[in-house]
């Protein structure tokens, strides 16, 4: 199956290593504007090393990225953030000290190009799109896990990215709160966001997924649709035994 949207991002051959361990050897992916592909893998496959290769937290042992044509392998994470690709991270971190409102405008400041009242009304904006806004000026590490995992996607929202990558944005949630985290996830997509989603709940990502990727010891052992996913014996064997099968 051939996605439609054009390439926005792709990866060649990227391997990291740290040390004599392959967190990532030899992966090719592409990733079309407009869909929402799925990234799964067993703890440890190397998941959460790809987004920070893509990120430019960490720059790849081999291997190039390219976003929109440019390759921009090795490059900062500030300038990556600027050219529009952000992250939500698997660990919740926010700011604490700081208001809700104001973790965002970070992110809106640090997606560049806005100046502090344009960043604010960004930030308003993103804020009220997310539901915070009626907590914005409650202090971070006052609101609840559902509010923090909407809170790191407004940060990224607020940088203005064109693609955005979340690591395991639903830990931790109930049903509910995931059917509503998957209803924000469409209109983020409705927005003309490009999503790439790491997620351990496999309901929910084979839900949402137009497309799936699979990685196992930091290789990429299966892609395709949901359901092929789904029927694939070499990802039934992956997930063996794993708590997630
Ligand atoms: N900074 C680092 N230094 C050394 N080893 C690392 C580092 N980051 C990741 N690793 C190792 O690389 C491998 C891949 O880790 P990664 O965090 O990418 O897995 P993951 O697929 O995201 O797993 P999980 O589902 O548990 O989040 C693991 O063996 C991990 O211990
Ligand atoms: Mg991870």
């Amino acid at each position: 199956m051939e996605p439609e949207g054009r390439v926005i991002l792709k990866g060649e051959h990227i391997a990291k290593h740290f040390g004599a361990l392959a967190a990532l050897s030899g992966v090719d992916f592409t990733l079309h504007e407009g869909e929402i592909l799925g990234l799964i893998g067993p703890n440890g496959s190397g998941k959460t090393t790809l987004f920070n290769v893509i990120t430019g937290v960490y720059r790849p042992t081999k291997g190039k990225v390219f976003f929109e044509g440019q390759d921009i392998t090795g490059l900062s994470p500030h300038k990556i953030c600027q050219l529009g690709i952000a992250k939500t991270s698997q660990i919740v971190q926010p700011f604490t000290h700081m208001t809700v409102a104001e973790n965002v405008l970070v992110g809106a400041m640090y997606g560049g190009g806005l100046s502090q009242r344009e960043a604010w009304d960004k930030t308003w904006e993103v804020l009220e799109f997310v539901r915070l806004d009626k907590v914005g000026n409650v202090s971070s590490g006052n609101i609840s896990i559902p509010d923090r995992r909407r809170l790191e996607l407004a940060r990224a929202l607020a940088t203005s990215a064109k693609v955005i990558l979340l690591d395991e944005n639903m830990a931790g949630l109930t049903p509910s709160e995931i059917e509503e985290a998957l209803d924000l996830l469409r209109a983020i997509r409705v927005r003309g966001i490009t999503l790439m989603v790491v997620e351990h709940i496999m309901r929910a990502v084979m839900g949402i997924s137009d497309r799936m990727i699979v990685f196992d010891y930091g290789e990429k052992i299966a892609e395709g649709t949901p359901g092929e996913i789904a029927d694939n014996p070499e990802v039934i064997k992956a997930y063996l035994g794993e708590k997630y099968a």
